[in-house]
């Protein structure tokens, strides 16, 4: 950042419009200026906080007027945890915004003709609307510039979720508005419960401590698993708290630990122990169930998962005679609900226990026309594999937010398969790899779809089609 621009003040900017991540943006003599937390029609002074020769990034730190589109947030957390950061815009503008970033990553980036972007499908549920969410326990409670400024002793253990940008601090959770059942319940009954029986609560920066991470997952079929990581094998303090957890929640249909002595939270590579009840959960759609186990992904609002599937597979235009290829299938969900209306669907991820799972569902729902195999989408699709299976009538891709390999997009060029269903949690890597698609596809249909209200992210699905 130029010396000359740092800690620059910038009075009076009109926040004119939403850009990408979340971030909104303004013009200061010509150049953009993208600032976090606030609303299209704020009038603010901000501090620059990095300087380009295009562009500048800063904060806030003066509201002259609050935009009239702005509502109350209705979490108290609102501001201070990282989770719904747009709860002060009404929900009719967060979708018009999330329609518009699709809009502008189509023309910024993939500079392709487009047909007219479809208003977004909204989610039917705004709050509650997540079945997982994942806790974390510190022995470093955020503590607010009042509490810090009272000179008083505070409690320091927390449980709850992550400031942004500080791995160490965690903001403790009294109700969260993202998951409903005894989500709360849980969460805060156990804290209690540690709080009252002096269990440690994990120390983050040294990696000790009892009490590391709570997962809950809940189902539309009134499900719940509960995972406890704990930082160390404790073989009296273990089953006290599982102990607890089952005797107060009889609700809990899936009660697991796992002992996480790792420098990570993640435990696809460690044993889970069965506590309680079934080591899965089920999830429904259109009949057809879907186990979903610890290490199993799910799209986390099972609902708008449905409706994000039901477009999906519209664009497809199955007819029942077509070859599918569905790329990065996770756990197979898209592959098993589009199966009866294709010849054969095959299915392809890295991950081998969710490839697992895929075939598993296919199994319990008496899915006889897929197949599904586990690697690097770039090592996996090759001239070979194609060669071995039949060539698709259709390709359904959903990708992480990196977007597609180059490699896998060249594939697809070379496969040429009438129709591509691209679907994606980010827009700007999807427009990315549209255009490079467009060398031989062109956009037929564009859905952005919102599988998670109060916040900036958005869910894309694009059908293209091979040009004649
Ligand atoms: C957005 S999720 C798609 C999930 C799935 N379609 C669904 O709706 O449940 C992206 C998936 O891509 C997988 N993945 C990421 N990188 C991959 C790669 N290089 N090769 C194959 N799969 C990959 C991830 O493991 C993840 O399951």
């Amino acid at each position: 950042m130029s010396r000359k621009m740092k800690n620059k003040v910038i009075t009076n900017l009109l926040i004119e419009r939403i850009a990408s991540e979340g971030k909104c943006v303004g013009y200061h003599e010509g150049k953009v200026v993208f600032v976090s937390n606030v609303a299209p029609g704020d009038m603010v002074d901000v501090r620059i906080t990095r300087g380009k020769s295009s562009f500048m990034e800063g904060e806030a730190i003066n509201f002259h007027e609050y935009s009239k589109d702005r509502i109350d947030p209705f979490c108290s957390h609102f501001g201070v945890c990282g989770g719904c950061k747009w709860q002060h815009i009404n929900y009719d503008l967060q979708k018009n915004y999330k329609r518009q970033q699709v809009v502008d990553q189509f023309q910024r980036i993939a500079k392709v003709p487009i047909p007219e972007v479809a208003p977004i499908l909204g989610s039917s549920e705004t709050k509650y609307y997540r079945n997982k969410l994942d806790f974390t326990f510190s022995n470093s409670r955020w503590l607010t510039r009042e509490e810090i400024n009272s000179g008083k002793e505070f409690e320091r253990n927390a449980l709850g979720f992550h400031i942004p940008k500080m791995f160490d601090k965690i903001v403790d959770i009294e109700h969260c508005y993202l998951q409903g059942g005894i989500s709360n319940n849980v969460r805060n009954s156990l804290r209690e419960f540690a709080l009252s029986n002096q269990l440690s609560f994990y120390d983050i920066r040294n990696q000790v401590g009892l009490l590391r991470n709570l997962i809950i997952r809940t189902t539309s079929m009134g499900q719940t698993m509960v995972i406890v990581q704990f930082g160390e094998n404790d073989p009296e303090s273990i089953p006290m708290v599982m102990e607890f957890l089952k005797n107060k929640f009889p609700e809990i249909t899936s009660l697991l630990y796992v002992i996480n002595t790792k420098g990570n939270e993640t435990f696809h590579d460690l044993e889970i122990v069965n506590y309680a009840g079934l080591p899965y959960i089920e999830e429904e759609m259109e009949g057809l169930k879907f186990r979903v186990g610890p290490k199993s992904f799910y799209q986390t609002n099972s609902k708008q998962a449905y409706e994000l599937y039901k477009v999906a597979r519209d664009f497809a235009e199955l007819k029942g005679d077509e070859v599918v290829y569905d790329l990065y299938t996770g756990t197979g969900t898209i592959a098993n609900f589009v199966a009866k209306n294709a010849k054969q669907v095959i299915g392809v991820e890295y991950v081998e226990a969710a490839i697992e799972d895929a075939k598993l569902n296919s199994q319990i729902n008496g899915i006889e026309n897929t197949l599904f195999y586990a690697g690097d989408m770039k090592d996996i699709l090759t001239e070979d594999f194609i060669s071995n299976h039949a060539k698709p009538d259709v390709v359904i891709t959903d990708p992480p937010r990196a977007g597609m390999h180059e490699d896998v997009v060249n594939m697809l060029l070379r496969l040429e398969s009438p129709t591509i269903v691209y679907v994606s949690c980010n827009p700007a890597t999807q427009a990315r790899d549209v255009a490079l698609l467009a060398e031989k596809y062109q956009v037929e249909r564009i859905q952005p779809v919102d599988m998670f209200p109060q916040t900036y992210h958005v869910e894309n699905v694009v059908r293209l089609t091979l040009k004649s």
